[in-house]
C-alpha cells in the first residue's frame, strides 16, 4: 500500500492548487505558479474567466443534466455554430477527447459500411501520435507503453513514420477506410504537419475514396491562432475530433464531420450518456463566445510571436539547454539538449509550470488569454531556469 487511496497511474508534482486566477494557479500554501501547462492545452481561457464563471453558475441554477433522450438547445446551438465555424455540418458531442476520437473512427467505418465497402475498416495513423487511453485509441496512437500489458492490441490500426507520406500511400488497402492525423503533434513532440503533406493526404483520400480525419484535440480551438490549426493550410477534413480548450476546464468534447461523412451515423447507431449535457453546452458556448470575438485570435498570433521570438534568445544563449523552438501559437515547444524532465524541474523551481512531451520537449500551453507582462514574466523565469542548468554543466566540466 503506498498510503494513496488513489490508482498510481499518474507520476504526481508534490503540489495541490487551491485556486486560479487567469493564468496563475495559487497552491493551498499560498504559493503563486504561472501557468504554462494550462491543464495541457485544456485551459484555453486562463483558470475562474468570469465569462465562463457566469455562464456554468447560470447554467447551474436552472438546468445540469438530461437525457439526448431530449432536445437542448444550448446543444444545437453550439453544434450550429461550430458547424457554421468551419468544414462541418454535423457535430457529436462526448466528454472527452478519447471519446470524440471513438466517433471519428465509427463515423469513418459506418461511412463505407452504408457505401457498400464493409470490409473498409482500418486507419492509417502516424509515428507520435497520440489519441487517447481507451482500448481502440491507444491501438490508434501505436505507442508501445500504452498498450502493453492490456491485450491484445485492437485491430485496424496501421502506423508509418511522422510526416512519411508516401508510407502512408503504400499503406492504403482495399480495407482502409481512413487516415488520422494531428496537424500539430501534441504528445508527441509539438511538432507540426507542414502545409504540402496536410494536401497529399488530402489528394489521397479524395483519389482512393477514403476519409480524412483530424485530431485536433490539442492544437484546435484557438491554440495555433486559428480557431483550427488545419486552417492554416486550407485543408479540410471529412471528420474532426475536438475537445480540451472547447470546454475551457469542464470536460467535453465533440466529433464533427461533413454531412456525407456523417452518412452512416443514424439513430440508434451511437451514443451517450452525458455527452452534450446543458452544464457543458453552457460552457462551451462562453468559450466560443470569446474565441470567437473580433480580433482575439489575431492577438492569440501576435502573442506567439512575441513568446517564440523570446524562447528563440533564450535558446540561442543556453544552447546546452535547449536545443531548439517549435511549434506555433501558444502551442511551443523547447526541444531540450538534456533530459526534458530535468528541465522541467527546473521550471517549477522558478515557479513556471510546463508540460513534457516526447521527442525530448518541454511544452508550452498557456492561456490564450494570456497578457504581454505573463510571457516576459514566463521568459524571465525560463531564462533563470536554463540558466541555472547551464551554470551546474560548467561547473561539472570544470571539474
Ligand atoms: C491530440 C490528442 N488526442 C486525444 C487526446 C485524448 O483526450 P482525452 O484525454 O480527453 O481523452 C489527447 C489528450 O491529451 C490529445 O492530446
Amino acid at each position: 500500500m503506498s498510503g494513496s487511496a488513489l490508482y498510481e497511474t499518474f507520476a504526481r508534482a508534490p503540489l495541490a492548487f487551491d485556486h486560479g486566477e487567469g493564468t496563475w494557479l495559487v497552491t493551498d500554501k499560498g504559493e503563486r505558479y504561472l501557468d504554462f501547462a494550462g491543464g495541457i492545452a485544456v485551459n484555453s481561457l486562463g483558470h475562474s474567466h468570469p465569462h465562463l464563471v457566469a455562464a456554468l453558475t447560470e447554467q447551474a441554477a436552472k438546468l445540469w443534466h438530461v437525457s439526448n433522450l431530449y432536445e437542448i438547445p444550448g446543444q444545437s446551438r453550439l453544434g450550429e455554430r461550430l458547424a457554421d465555424a468551419t468544414f462541418a455540418d454535423k457535430v457529436f458531442f462526448t466528454n472527452s477527447g478519447a471519446e470524440a476520437l471513438e466517433c471519428a473512427i465509427k463515423t469513418a467505418r459506418r461511412y463505407h459500411f452504408v457505401k457498400g465497402h464493409p470490409e473498409r475498416f482500418r486507419v492509417i495513423t502516424f509515428e507520435g501520435a497520440f489519441h487517447g487511453r481507451t482500448l481502440a485509441t491507444i491501438a490508434a496512437g501505436g505507442q508501445y507503453k500504452y498498450l502493453e500489458g492490456f491485450g491484445p492490441k485492437v485491430e485496424g490500426f496501421d502506423q508509418v513514420g511522422f510526416d512519411d507520406i508516401d508510407a502512408a500511400e503504400k499503406a492504403i488497402t482495399p480495407e482502409t477506410a481512413a487516415i488520422l492525423i494531428e496537424p500539430v503533434q501534441g504528445e508527441g513532440g509539438i511538432r507540426p504537419v507542414p502545409t504540402q503533406s496536410l494536401k497529399r493526404l488530402r489528394q489521397l483520400c479524395d483519389q482512393h475514396g477514403r476519409l480524412l480525419i483530424y485530431d485536433e484535440v490539442q492544437c484546435g480551438i484557438g491554440r495555433t491562432g486559428k480557431l483550427f490549426a488545419h486552417e492554416w493550410s486550407g485543408v479540410a477534413p471529412d471528420i474532426m475530433a475536438i475537445a480540451k480548450g472547447i470546454g475551457g476546464g469542464f470536460p467535453m468534447g465533440a466529433c464533427l464531420a461533413t454531412d456525407e461523412a456523417a452518412v452512416g451515423m443514424t439513430a440508434g447507431v451511437h451514443g451517450t450518456t452525458f455527452g452534450g449535457n446543458p452544464l457543458a453546452m453552457a460552457v462551451g458556448n462562453a468559450v466560443l463566445d470569446v474565441v470567437l470575438e473580433d480580433g482575439f485570435l489575431e492577438d492569440v498570433q501576435r502573442k506567439a510571436l512575441l513568446m517564440k521570438q523570446g524562447l528563440a534568445a533564450i535558446a540561442d544563449e543556453f544552447p546546452d539547454v535547449i536545443e531548439d523552438i517549435r511549434g506555433t501559437g501558444l502551442m511551443l515547444g523547447l526541444k531540450c539538449a538534456m533530459p526534458n524532465n530535468k528541465v522541467n524541474m527546473a521550471l517549477r523551481d522558478q515557479h513556471l509550470l510546463a508540460v513534457p512531451a516526447g521527442d525530448n520537449v518541454i511544452r508550452l500551453l498557456p492561456p490564450l488569454t494570456v497578457t504581454d507582462a505573463e510571457i516576459h514574466e514566463a521568459l524571465n523565469r525560463i531564462r533563470a531556469g536554463a540558466k541555472g542548468l547551464a551554470d551546474a554543466i560548467a561547473v561539472a566540466a570544470a571539474k
